[in-house]
């Protein structure tokens, strides 16, 4: 949904500041450290409870101030939601939805996604695989609530697993304890493969029609989910069984979701392997793009796309096909230092209508 106006207080290097933004393109512009990164950070924070560029909640609370606040009025279809987060000098955070504190945040997670390209989501193709895991979780997460569930259950269990496990040596076996444990997780983990499983399927051949869609381009570009999924949970357990006594020597459930890879390729190479610069952040765009699908398709509402700092990364020839590719009736919210440069970059700002910010 979009979002219609930001207010935040004490937040990263901001005092107060209050911004009302526009539906379509809204552009955040300034020097270096002026704090337009942090405005989006703000909104993703609203988004799915969290920042994109640090997990110590109290490295967001400006130098020695007391408490923050972030607060944002999204348009949904009938009325403006209000989102807000307090959080106090020692991290402790409250939620709340139209004045109605959050038990839980997967009340907030899915509301109103937000599609991020920034330097930070670079990791998606050139991180480890526990950070490709982590995005596709968090999408899947944004889409679809059980996903959500089902994620925070597995990684619950598997947490108590791995405790267990880790308690325990060959001598000392953990026995019937496990048993109930490894029954436990089959159930859980393979609820959850399948769901991955369904979703990745849907990214892919969103993927390939965004790959499509870039006409002038000769490039191939695919992904792919590596993972050893049971055909049921009896085989999954029976696998569980088998490496018992691996798991206990290394004291961690090596078989499972949390295993899973994800591999991008570009012109038939592993694009971690083999990617140059450019190609990253081409790989990069196209996932993001795809993301944008992904989310349309499924939750058959619109994310906030937010780009940060993408013309200084991109080629002139790269942000206008990008630019030709986010749909007009997205809200878009980029930010830069160079107002000059988004403008010859095909992009039209409505700097009469909001849409148009300098941070000095
Ligand atoms: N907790 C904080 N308190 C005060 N200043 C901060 C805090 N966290 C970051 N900053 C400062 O805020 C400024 C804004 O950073 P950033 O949002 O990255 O700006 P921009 O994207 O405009 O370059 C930086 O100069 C940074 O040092
Ligand atoms: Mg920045």
């Amino acid at each position: 949904m979009p979002i219609k106006e930001i207010g935040l207080v004490s937040f990263r290097n901001h005092d107060t500041i209050n911004l009302e933004f526009c539906p379509k393109i809204n552009v955040i512009w300034g020097k270096n450290g002026s704090g337009k990164t942090a405005i989006l950070e703000a909104i993703h924070s609203l988004s799915i409870g969290r920042s994109f560029r640090t997990n110590r909640k109290k490295e967001l609370l400006k130098d020695d101030k007391e408490f923050l606040s972030i607060t944002g009025k999204f348009q949904t279809a009938d009325k403006i939601q209000e989102i807000q987060i307090n959080q106090t000098k020692d991290g402790t955070r409250r939620t709340f939805i139209d004045g109605k504190k959050l038990e839980s945040i997967r009340e907030l997670v899915g509301l109103n996604p937000v599609v991020l390209l920034s330097p930070e989501e670079q990791v998606i193709t050139k991180g480890a695989p526990q950070d490709q895991r982590n995005y596709f979780n968090k999408l899947f997460s944004v889409v679809s609530n059980e996903y959500f569930t089902i994620l925070s259950d597995y990684n619950r269990i598997l947490k108590q697993r791995n405790k267990l496990l880790d308690d325990f040596n060959l001598t000392n076996k953990a026995g019937a304890e496990l048993d109930i444990w490894n029954e436990r997780i089959s159930e859980i983990g393979q609820k959850l493969w399948k769901k991955r499983e369904y979703y990745f399927k849907n990214f892919s051949l969103e993927l390939n029609k965004t790959v499509k869609d870039f006409k002038d381009d000769k490039f191939t570009f695919s992904c792919e989910l590596v993972t050893k999924i049971a055909d049921n949970e009896k085989e999954y357990t029976e696998i569980l069984n088998k490496r018992h006594n691996r798991d206990i020597y290394l004291g961690r459930t090596t078989y499972g979701p949390h295993t899973d890879k994800i591999n991008f390729t570009f012109n038939e190479k592993n694009i971690k392997q083999y990617g140059s610069q450019g190609e990253h952040k081409l790989a990069l765009l196209l996932i993001k793009l795809a993301e944008v699908r992904l989310i349309r398709k499924v939750t058959k509402n619109a994310p906030i796309v937010l780009l940060d700092d993408l013309f200084a990364k991109l080629d002139n020839y790269r942000s206008k096909q990008a630019m030709a590719m986010i749909d007009n009736d997205l809200q878009t919210i980029i930010t830069t230092t160079d107002l000059k440069i988004v403008e010859d970059r095909g992009v039209e700002i409505d700097k009469f209508n909001n849409g148009s910010f300098y941070l000095g």
